[in-house]
């Protein structure tokens, strides 16, 4: 089999892409620091696939720590999902995300180089777009100024990976640009675990919905859209962990130097309003929720044109908005029975 590592393995994406590496055939080995997951998703992880996945506990910025994972595995290639992710946070502690974000990416490409493993996808995001000038947003679409720290370390190791590739390095990879992640596994094994109030949306909607939160406020209903409220491309988690699987088997094809990048979404937009009639559909209750005033920094609308990575890559989202509300909300109330 196969070995891939997964830098945040334990994560919210990394741990769906653990399931669907299996599913394929491959061997994940995790490398996590748990800033920003629990332990207990592990467990979820060997529920799923009846196997004891390999993780080590630690920093992707440690290089010793690196050295002895890529001694003791013999690696195809390596997913690179461990960084800070809150835009908010970003903003007040820029150095926190610049240190994590960047540096972890550089440890990893020095230590991929020393032991000859070539194969590398990265974490993108759709934030690298802004708000595009043309929709839906193609990969050839100009990025803009990054509105936020978090933002800007995307579009900067975006850049480290088109030098590194233009330096002729034995290093062959691709940016996936995520859109809207949602969902969780249809086991409910393993999901989403945001840490103290949720800033996304379909997190505040399935903790409302369970009574967590007292009420949801939409963030402006005045935007040029069908209803007034935000439109975004909610793609299902297993979706997009798939799309690392395709990604993954397309570089084993591929000479180093390669590089290449691909949005992930599914080519639909949705408004606010939206997700909470499909939510209220799915969970058969009524939302409460709220109009309020529109949240500072936000894009208006954002969607992808999907037309690369189905060409290229092969690959189809199978998840419909309904599906990834419905495992977000049976997630939720699966953590709602979990003793604390
Ligand atoms: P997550 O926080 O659930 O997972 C990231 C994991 O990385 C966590 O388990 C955390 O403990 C770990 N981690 C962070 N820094 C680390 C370090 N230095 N060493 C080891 N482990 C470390 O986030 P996620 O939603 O799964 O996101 C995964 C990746 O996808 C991130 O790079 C994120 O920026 C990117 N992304 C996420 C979204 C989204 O909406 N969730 C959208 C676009 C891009
Ligand atoms: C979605 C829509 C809100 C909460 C963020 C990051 C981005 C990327 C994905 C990582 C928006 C509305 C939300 C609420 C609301 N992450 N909303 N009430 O803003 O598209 O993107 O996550 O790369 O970088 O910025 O996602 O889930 O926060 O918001 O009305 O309580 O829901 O205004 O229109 P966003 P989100």
């Amino acid at each position: 089999m196969e070995n891939i590592l997964i830098t945040g393995g334990a994560g919210y994406i990394g741990s769906h892409t653990a399931v669907a590496l299996v599913e394929a055939g491959y061997q994940p080995i995790i490398v996590d620091d748990f800033s920003n997951s629990e332990k207990n998703v592990l467990e979820g992880l060997s529920k799923i696939t009846g196997l004891s996945i390999p993780c080590y506990e630690g920093d992707c910025n440690d290089r010793s720590l690196l050295e002895k994972i890529f001694s003791e595995h013999a690696l195809t290639g390596v997913i690179h999902f461990a960084a800070y992710k809150a835009v908010g946070e970003s903003t007040q502690k820029p150095l926190k995300y610049y240190g994590n974000n960047i540096f972890s990416l550089v440890a990893l490409l020095e230590t991929m180089e020393k032991f000859g493993v070539e194969n590398l996808v990265f974490s993108s995001s759709c934030t690298v777009y802004g708000q595009p000038d043309e929709l839906p947003v193609k990969e050839s679409t100009p990025r803009k100024v990054a509105e936020s720290p978090y933002g800007n370390t995307k579009k900067i190791c975006e850049d480290i990976l088109v030098d590194q590739v233009k330096s002729e390095a034995k290093l062959a990879a691709i940016a996936l640009r995520y859109f809207n992640p949602i969902g969780a596994h249809p086991s409910s094994h393993i999901g989403e675990l945001p840490l103290g109030v949720p800033s996304n949306l379909v997190p505040f909607v399935t903790q409302t919905g369970v009574g967590i939160r007292k009420e949801l406020t939409v963030f402006g209903d005045d935007y040029n859209t069908p209803d007034g409220s935000c439109v975004r491309d909610y793609i299902h988690v297993m979706d997009l962990a798939e799309a690392h699987v395709k990604a993954i088997s397309y570089l084993r094809g591929k000479n180093a130097p390669f590089y290449d990048l691909f949005n992930v979404g599914t080519g639909t937009g949705n408004t606010v309003l939206e997700v909470i009639q499909a939510f209220e559909k799915v969970s058969k209750q009524a939302l409460n929720y709220k109009i309020g005033p529109r949240r500072p920094g936000d894009v208006e609308k954002v969607w992808a044109d999907t037309e690369k990575i189905t060409r290229e890559l092969d690959w189809h989202p199978k998840y419909t908005l309904e599906d990834s509300l419905r495992d977000s909300w049976n997630w939720q109330l699966a953590l709602s029975k979990t003793p604390a």
